[in-house]
């Protein structure tokens, strides 16, 4: 097994590119359905979630080259009806995009249930929600999803019953090509849906997003398009938690600073310096930053895909501070992987209180993804070596960390397994 290798204590200087956003290249990846032509993706990020999605729709058909410079070129003209690659989409939540882009495109989807990082239920009652509304019959039986469109879908109007990124991105899939006007109303607002809104504009789809309002004017066809992925506001943000358990002065390039720039209020608030321009940001941390006490929320607020490493974070300060988890009640299984190090966590229900703690290094497992980079950042501000083990789950959303953390002058090793 492979395992990441961290002798922290070592601040951070340097300069370094983020990549393309994760969650939007996902949604976009699996859109090209609705285009049977050849699409040119630019700034794709390399990373297990995204190349298991390209595989899917290979297993389905689709012709795709994903190159070393981030481009992807992709041509799902021959994809056939039969939803395939099971074994792929139960272990990945951004699989549920099936549902929306085959009952577009094939007016069916059948598919087992999509996994993902396992940090309590994840329901997709409000995606079938819309799918049903649309005139589809939804059905889950045996661990696997149906949704049939017997008849034409007919536009009409959604309101979510919850804010969600997924069924706001599944419903715009389903009605892209719905005659009329379908409206869908209290939607994600998250980057990652206006990526894929404007992915589909390009190639000729007819959406708007006002607010938390969508309006989606049917289309007959969509065409082959050039499109660039915005920048990965987490990645960011993340680097940044790592600047500020280890201290350190770095620029970050290819970012989106509307994107971030809520959590870089909350940053200059304990401390950091934080210089935006175009589309880099320089970040500057010492050593005696104040705690600070948030609340995750959807887009634009606090993202509940930082609080494990702001959590890590919490741990380097002053004073320590609350998080109360709104988003995934669940999330916490990385605060045993803290507490292992010596952190002061006191958890009740979705809140967790971190006192500033003496973090000794120690041997970890990565729970998922964002958990994963909590113990990098937890490690890097720690004096001594700590190994993190399940570094698959890392690998799915952060590319070249390694790479890119000892650029900066951070020591980090992936020790291959057998
Ligand atoms: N929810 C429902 N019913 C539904 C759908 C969602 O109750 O039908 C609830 C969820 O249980 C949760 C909330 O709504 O409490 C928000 O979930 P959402 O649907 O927005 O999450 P998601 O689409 O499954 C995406 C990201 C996650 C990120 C969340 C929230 C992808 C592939 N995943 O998940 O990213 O945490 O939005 O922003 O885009 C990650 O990158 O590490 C990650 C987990």
């Amino acid at each position: 097994m492979e395992q990441l290798v961290i002798n922290g204590g070592h601040s951070l200087y340097g300069e370094i590119a983020i990549g393309g956003m994760k969650n939007s290249a996902l949604p976009v990846i699996f859109a090209t359905l609705l285009i049977k032509d050849e699409c040119v993706i630019y700034n794709v990020p390399l990373v297990s979630d995204i190349i298991n999605s390209i595989e899917i729709l290979k297993q389905m058909g689709a012709k795709a080259e994903l190159t070393e410079n981030h481009t992807l070129i992709i041509n799902t003209r021959d994809v056939q009806d039969e939803i395939k690659g099971y074994e792929l989409i139960s272990k990945m939540r951004a699989s549920s995009y099936l549902m929306g882009t085959m009952l577009s495109r094939a007016k069916k989807a059948y598919l087992p249930m999509p996994g993902g990082c396992n940090f309590g239920a994840r329901p997709i009652e409000q995606h079938l929600k819309g799918f049903s509304m649309l005139g589809a019959n939804c059905s889950c039986e045996n661990g696997f999803i149906s949704i049939n469109a017997s008849k034409l879908l007919k536009s009409t109007k959604i309101t979510l019953d919850k804010i969600s990124v997924g069924a706001t991105i599944n419903i715009v899939l389903a009605s892209v090509f719905v005659e009329g006007v379908t409206v869908i109303e209290n939607v994600a607002i998250e980057p990652h849906v206006d990526d894929l809104i404007c992915f589909l504009n390009t190639a000729g789809a007819k959406i708007l997003r006002v607010g938390r309002k969508i309006y989606c004017e049917g289309v007959k066809k969509l065409h082959s398009v050039r499109y660039r992925i915005f920048p990965d506001m987490i990645e960011a943000l993340t680097y940044m938690t790592f600047v500020g358990a280890c201290s350190g002065d770095i620029n970050l390039t290819g970012v989106n600073y509307e994107h971030i720039k809520y959590v870089c209020d909350i940053f200059r608030k304990m401390g950091f310096e934080i210089d935006a321009y175009y589309d880099e940001a320089r970040v500057k941390a010492g050593k005696n930053l104040v705690g600070a006490s948030i609340e995750t929320a959807p887009y634009p607020l606090f993202p509940t895909d930082l609080h494990p490493q702001f959590s890590s974070l919490l741990c380097f300060t002053k004073d320590g501070g609350e998080i109360k988890e709104s988003i995934f009640p669940t999330r916490f299984a990385y605060a045993y992987e803290l507490e292992k190090m010596g952190a002061k966590i006191k958890r009740e229900d979705n809140v967790v209180k971190i006192n500033p703690s003496n973090l000794s290094p120690a041997s970890l497992d990565a729970t998922d993804l964002r958990a994963g980079a909590a113990l990098v950042c937890a490690s890097l501000g720690t004096n001594g070596t700590s190994r993190i083990n399940n570094v698959n789950y890392i690998v799915r959303g952060y590319e070249n960390l390694v790479g890119k953390v000892s650029s900066l002058g951070g020591k980090i090793k992936l020790l291959k397994g057998e």
